[in-house]
């Protein structure tokens, strides 16, 4: 595509997916309630929460507020006109012995972020406000980062991360689904751990569970290092090479209620990267070769939500549908793409045929 001044596009911007560690976080998963007037509402609201960031960023401009903003398989068609993100799909439940994980409802994820819990807590609250009674709130998780960047497993997490250049191909799609190119898919589960059990095990024990030491934060040796340790389970390859994913993980809890959890959350640029490490995790690599973290934490929600470029997001009005900037932009004004009869503008299965 190339604008009136001759200057070619430039590709879509990302949401703020690839960003540095903060220190507090809400997340937000939300259902959306019947009635097209509340899918008007959320639409609308794409428009609104770039305003609400600004106003609210703006009160501390070193707390670094971002939000994410995703959605989940079931609303996307309901949302959106424009094509599918191609692997778009619900959380794959697994279940495996006593192991599982569930799927959970949730239409929206929002993951809000912040040096300052303060600048969380307004946002949600003014996103909450604006969303209005078009929602219903299905979790709603507090984290914080812990000493060190540990979760409450008192193991250093993050450090495997993917940084910079890398992380941005472990997250970001590329050219493989041109229209929804800057998006990425990214998957949510509340963990709670037993941690009595889990401080009862004796450093060395919990050590070969994670694949790393607990105080230095080194990884063992493969000569030590059991194939079912954590970071053994969910190291992964795509013909030969391995991949990565980004995680934010972050600890939350209530002590008066014994509850001591990591809220797990996994940007890819391919949602089977995560389900991969999902399966080796839960069902085992070779089966029955599971994560021993399993036998300590249980998983209580679990979902699945593309997160579209900001470029998409700022393209979204509230009754139309959305042309992203990976269409062909003759294809707006061609026949074919004037309204259907299901009052859409029929470009979904063009697009979805250009890049087959
Ligand atoms: C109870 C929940 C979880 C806890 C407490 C946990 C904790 C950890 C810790 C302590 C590490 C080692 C340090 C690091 O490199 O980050 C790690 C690594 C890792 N975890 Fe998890 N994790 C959890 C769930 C998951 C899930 C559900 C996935 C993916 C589906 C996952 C994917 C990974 C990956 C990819 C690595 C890096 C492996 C490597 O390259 O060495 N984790 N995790």
């Amino acid at each position: 595509m190339t604008s009136a001044e001759g200057r070619k596009a430039l590709p879509n911007e990302p949401q703020p997916v690839v960003v540095p560690l903060t220190h507090a976080t809400i997340f937000l998963v939300l259902t959306v309630n019947d009635g097209a007037e509340n899918l008007t509402r959320i639409r609308s609201f794409c428009g609104d929460l770039p305003k609400l960031l600004r106003a609210v960023g703006f009160r501390d401009l070193n707390g670094n507020l971002t939000c994410v903003l995703g959605f989940g398989s079931g609303i996307w068609d309901r949302l959106f006109s424009a094509p599918r993100p191609k692997e778009l799909h619900p959380f794959i439940e697994i279940r495996a012995g006593k192991r599982h994980a569930p799927a959970t409802p949730g239409d929206i994820l929002l993951h809000i972020r912040a040096e300052r819990e303060d600048l969380c807590f307004e946002l949600a609250t003014q996103i909450m406000a604006s969303l209005g009674d078009a929602v219903a709130v299905a979790d709603e998780v507090y984290g914080f980062r812990y000493f060190e960047q540990r979760d409450l497993l008192g193991f250093v997490d993050g450090t495997e991360n993917p940084v910079n250049q890398a992380a941005i191909d472990a997250a970001l799609i590329g050219d493989e689904d041109p229209a929804f190119e800057a998006g990425s898919y990214v998957i949510v589960q509340k963990y709670l751990h037993d941690l009595a059990r889990w401080n009862a095990l004796q450093t060395e024990m919990q050590e070969r569970i994670i694949g790393r030491t607990k105080l230095a934060d080194i990884e063992l040796d493969d000569a030590v290092k059991p194939t079912s340790a954590h970071n053994a389970l969910t190291t992964i390859e795509e013909n030969g090479v391995e991949v990565k994913i980004l995680r934010e993980n972050m600890a939350f809890g209530r002590v008066g209620a014994g509850e001591f959890g990591t809220y797990f959350i996994g940007y890819a640029r391919k949602p089977a990267r995560t389900e991969l490490m999902l399966q080796n995790m839960f069902v085992g690599r070779p089966p029955g070769n599971y994560d021993r973290i399993l036998d300590f934490s249980t998983a209580v929600t679990g979902g699945l939500f593309f997160v579209p470029s900001q470029t998409f997001i700022d393209s979204v009005t509230p009754d139309d549908p959305v042309v992203t900037s990976g269409a062909d932009s003759e294809s707006a004004s061609t026949p074919a793409a004037s309204p259907a009869a299901d009052g859409s503008l029929g470009i979904g299965s063009l697009k979805g045929e250009s890049h087959e």
